[in-house]
């Protein structure tokens, strides 16, 4: 696809859960490059889109392009294609809590590629870590040995265990006191910086959306209301989103 293309675009993405409407017609694009973040309430499917993206749920209305293909069709057979273009953090982390920090990082890493030997796995692990700012001793800790903010580190490591080009961030500085959630903050700048990587992030942190995107859009009653630059969303005038973001 040529450049133009928007690497993630989101048409009429609609999605209930029995009777409960949670998506209700979401647009949205993202750029190549671009670090884009979505705001809105607890519960109002902020998790849902970003499963959407990665083909972990398929929509009941709407679509899902990545890099201009749908995949959100269920005759669309290359999900494990697509998913292999992205890494994800979880909210939770999502550890294997039985692997140490440097089998984490590999897992994934080992499966599709087995002609990889151990030593070049061990080199993988101790780039990543580096990449995330931590030292390769970390990788003998189990993940109950560590802190939010270093399981959360060690997510990153592990998503961008496959060289992503796009990468998804559920609240990732949700539950960190806020110099640990600014560790994160910079991370995500950094990620975008040296890997050159798209980012989706959802958040209700506006303190981490302020500085990491470089656009918002709010998430509110199933739609996307508002897009804009961080200077233009304290400045608008949507009531919706003066309450969200409290000015
Ligand atoms: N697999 C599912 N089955 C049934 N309901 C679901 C499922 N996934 C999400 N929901 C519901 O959809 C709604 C939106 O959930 P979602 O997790 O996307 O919210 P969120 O914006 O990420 O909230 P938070 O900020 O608390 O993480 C919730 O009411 C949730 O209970
Ligand atoms: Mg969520």
């Amino acid at each position: 696809m040529n450049a133009s293309t928007p690497l993630i675009e989101l048409r009429g993405l609609e999605k209930s859960f029995g009777k409960q409407k949670v998506l209700a017609g979401v647009n949205l694009t993202i750029h190549r490059g671009e670090t884009l973040v979505i705001i809105g309430a607890s519960g109002g499917g902020k998790s849902v889109i970003l499963k959407h993206c990665i083909g972990l749920l398929q929509p009941d209305g709407g679509e899902v392009l990545v890099d201009g293909t749908v995949i959100s069709s269920h005759n669309f057979m290359d999900v494990q294609t697509i998913r292999r273009r992205m890494g994800m953090l979880f909210q939770s982390s999502a550890l294997f809590d039985s692997m140490n920090a440097g089998e984490n990082i590999k897992f994934a890493v080992r499966e599709h590629n087995p002609e990889m030997t151990e030593s070049q796995l061990d080199g993988m692990v101790v780039e990543k870590l580096n990449l995330i700012h931590l030292s390769p001793d970390m990788q003998t800790k189990m993940p109950s040995e560590l802190s939010g903010g270093m399981k959360k580190r060690l997510g990153l490591a592990r998503a961008i265990a496959m060289n992503p080009e796009i990468l998804l961030y559920d609240e990732p500085t949700t539950g960190l006191d806020p110099v640990t959630g600014d560790v994160i903050n910079d991370l995500i700048l950094d990620m975008q910086k040296t890997l050159g990587v798209t980012s989706l992030v959802v958040t209700h942190d506006m303190v981490s959306a302020y500085k990491v995107a470089n656009r918002i859009a709010m998430l509110h009653e199933g739609r996307i209301i508002f897009i804009g630059t961080p200077d233009e969303i304290r400045t608008t005038t949507n009531p919706h989103v003066k309450k969200f973001i409290g000015n």
